[in-house]
């Protein structure tokens, strides 16, 4: 069966100098020698305007409108497999993926409260698959208490949705990293990309 994937992206960097944007890419490359026939739909958040709107008191009435937020939640809706990826931006997601979560993360429309138990919920984006694929100025465990990787992990599985191993590439702005191109830095974990993209 032939897939319908939603590319999901979130950097600010150059889209020639982005490591997350080479990583996505080399993702796709790899992913499409066992998926030839899938569909792929691209989403720039930097394109989209509702990821420039950040929710206040003077938009809240106004934010979750046809335009900004269920025009993208029935496009999660409209597809089985959505990739995301992401730089770390102060220690969390970039604020353009904070701004398109908080507009899909809607009650009764990608998760409900109604029929869960005490302090649960139930996801209503069950039929997704989703690719984690973040990257990180510092090494690993330089910020223990920044983690978008784990963020993005917990709220997808929050939807109900599956979530395949995450690749987090770290250290992009340490050397050597630092003094690589992003093709040839996301080149040294082409083992690990061709071993997770096999599994989603
Ligand atoms: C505004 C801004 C904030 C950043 N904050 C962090 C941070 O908190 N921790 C970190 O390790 N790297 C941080 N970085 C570095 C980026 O995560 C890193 O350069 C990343 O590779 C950039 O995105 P890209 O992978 O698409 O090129 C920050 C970069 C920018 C531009």
């Amino acid at each position: 069966m032939a897939n319908k994937v939603l590319v999901i992206s979130g950097t600010v960097s150059p889209v020639d100098k982005s490591y997350s944007l080479e990583l996505t890419n080399q993702f796709i490359e790899e992913y499409k020698k066992n998926n030839s026939n899938d569909e792929f739909i691209y989403l720039d958040l930097n394109n989209e305007e509702m990821a420039k709107k950040t929710l206040s008191r003077d938009n809240f009435s106004s934010f979750f409108n046809e335009n900004d937020a269920i025009k993208y939640i029935n496009q999660l809706k409209e597809v089985n497999k959505v990739i995301i990826s992401s730089p770390m931006n102060n220690f969390n997601v970039s604020a353009l993926i904070k701004n398109y979560l908080d507009h899909v993360l809607l009650a009764d429309q990608s998760f409900s409260y109604k029929y869960s138990k005490k302090d649960g919920s139930v996801g209503l984006l069950d039929h997704l698959s989703v690719q984690i694929l973040t990257t990180q100025g510092a090494p690993l465990g330089w910020y223990p208490f920044g983690n978008h990787t784990e963020f993005l992990k917990g709220t997808w599985e929050f939807v109900g949705a599956k979530v395949n191993e995450p690749i987090l590439f770290a250290g992009t702005k340490v050397k050597p990293t630092s003094e690589l191109t992003p093709k040839e830095a996301i080149n040294t974990i082409s083992d690990k990309i061709k071993e997770v993209a096999a599994k989603f």
